[in-house]
């Protein structure tokens, strides 16, 4: 098939855990790839597997999300490469633990940068050709803890909320224009970002998801343009039953999680 023939996904946070995985599902179905992550020699191990390991065209555009012109760069790519986004995966995302007053100031910025204000303008410039399309779909991920504040990961708890709504409310706005919106919500699991985010995982018990088996329910439920898909019958347990419990509970709750 001509490159012109193929359909283009666009995974941000490619280099490991979920966007990668996420990456070989759509390899899987012939989809051209353009991957972005903030460091190179990362995007490019990656890129070259999946080249390797599927034999589909891989577009690699190494950008720090957390930078002011990073969206603007990867549009002049995609404008130079004449190329139209079908799917676009916002699933780059990072998260600091720690009293809020203790944590690194640059570091929780950098964390809103990355998980909102990219994902946000990323969405603001590739969404117009989808519609102009007719077509289109969206995967942001987001994660069960978009359903309740997340004391000690305060910041990286209210970025992951702000996907959630945000998400929502414009899947609504597109309701009838081809385009969908999807929210990935998953619960923990094992990846890079624990190590990164200083999170330790041995209270996690049932709640744990398996990478691959969160990248196929996210793919899965984009494809059928799901509104919200959160993987694992325990992590939807969660997410269903914080409506019950009193708020004040529930916040303290997750704070002798965290501890
Ligand atoms: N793992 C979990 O338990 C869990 C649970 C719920 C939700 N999530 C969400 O899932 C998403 C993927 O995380 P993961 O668990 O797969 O973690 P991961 O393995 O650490 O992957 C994070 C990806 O984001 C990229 N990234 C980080 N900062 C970036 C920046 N400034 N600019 C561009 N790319 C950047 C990383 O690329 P580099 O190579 O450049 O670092 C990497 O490809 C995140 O949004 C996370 O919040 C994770």
């Amino acid at each position: 098939m001509s490159s012109e023939n193929l359909k283009n996904v666009l995974i941000t946070g490619a280099s490991s855990g979920i966007g990668f995985e996420l990456a070989k599902l759509f390899a899987k179905e012939n989809y051209r790839l353009i991957l972005v992550s903030a460091n190179k020699e990362r995007l490019e191990v990656a890129g070259q597997k999946l080249n390797d390991d599927y034999e589909v065209h891989v577009k690699i555009i190494p950008q720090d999300l957390a930078k002011p012109n990073a969206i603007e760069n990867i549009l002049k790519e995609l404008n130079e490469d004449h190329i139209k986004v079908d799917v676009l995966v916002n699933n780059a995302g990072i998260g600091t633990f720690g009293s809020f007053v203790e944590t690194n100031k640059d570091l929780e910025l950098t964390t809103i940068r990355v998980n909102v204000e990219a994902l946000t303008h990323l969405t603001k410039v590739i969404l117009p050709g989808m519609i102009e399309r007719k077509s289109g779909k969206i995967l942001n991920v987001a994660s069960i803890a978009a359903f309740f504040p997340g004391p000690l990961m305060s910041v990286y708890y209210a970025t992951k909320a702000y996907v959630l709504s945000f998400s929502e409310a414009l899947n609504e706005e597109l309701r009838g224009s081809g385009v969908t919106v999807t929210t990935l919500c998953p619960g923990p699991t094992i990846t890079e970002f624990q190590k990164k985010a200083g999170i330790d995982m041995s209270g996690t018990g049932l709640l744990l998801t398996d990478v691959s088996f969160v990248a196929k329910k996210g793919y899965e439920g984009l494809i059928k343009g799901e509104r919200v898909v959160v993987p694992g019958f325990w992590n939807q347990v969660v997410v269903n039953l914080v409506r019950f419990i009193p708020r004040s509970l529930l916040i303290h709750a997750v704070k002798s999680w965290h501890k």
